[in-house]
């Protein structure tokens, strides 16, 4: 049997402002209005996304995935990128969206120079992109459990982040 001729294709593209309609539509549908009460929020009103790192996977039907990568400070001189939401269409999941779309924003973000991805999340589903929980090195702007707040690692200067994580000004 062919494997790869019965996974519908889709592709990778940069989100650009002529996605933001299905990418609202589909962040809606996935985790509901309650997702601008979050306080991961916090870090991205205000912000611009990194451009190149943030993606959309794209199908017949339209946008079916999408990842969203942000530049953070940490503490006084840190930077770091803050990935998230990524969210995948229920009808294309587990077919490996998610994977490929993280693989290539943490990618972008390591040629970007950024020393660490840092995310809000279940570790259980980031470990194998690499992420570790962050203990209480960082501090978010608002309340999180601080056990689902995790880094990847991207050089040798991860280990010096520390601080409260905030929007670029
Ligand atoms: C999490 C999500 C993005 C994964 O998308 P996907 O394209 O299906 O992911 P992949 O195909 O790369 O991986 C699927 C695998 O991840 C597992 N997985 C998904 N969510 C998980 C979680 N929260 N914890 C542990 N494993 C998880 C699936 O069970 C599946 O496992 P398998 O490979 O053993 O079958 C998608 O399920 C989704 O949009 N969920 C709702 C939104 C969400 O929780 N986003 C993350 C928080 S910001």
């Amino acid at each position: 049997m062919n494997v790869t001729a019965a996974i519908p294709a889709y592709s990778i593209v940069l989100d650009a402002p002529e996605h933001s309609a299905a990418v609202e539509a589909l962040y809606d549908d996935v985790f509901g209005p309650g997702r601008f009460a979050k306080t991961a929020e916090r870090l991205r009103e205000g912000n611009t996304a990194i451009a190149d790192a943030s993606l959309v996977a794209i199908d017949s039907e339209g946008v079916t995935g999408v990842v969203r990568v942000w530049p953070v400070t940490v503490g006084e001189k840190g930077r770091a990128a803050f990935l998230g939401p990524i969210a995948v269409a229920e009808r294309r999941r587990g077919n490996g969206v998610a994977f490929k779309l993280m693989e290539r924003a943490i990618g972008v973000c390591r040629e970007q120079g950024y020393a660490a991805v840092i995310l809000v999340g279940d570790f259980e589903y980031y470990e194998r992109f690499g992420f570790k929980p962050s203990g209480d090195r960082f501090q978010l702007p608002g309340p999180v459990d601080q056990k689902r707040v995790l880094i990847r690692d991207l050089s040798d200067r991860a280990a010096t982040l520390k601080g409260a994580l905030a929007v670029p000004r």
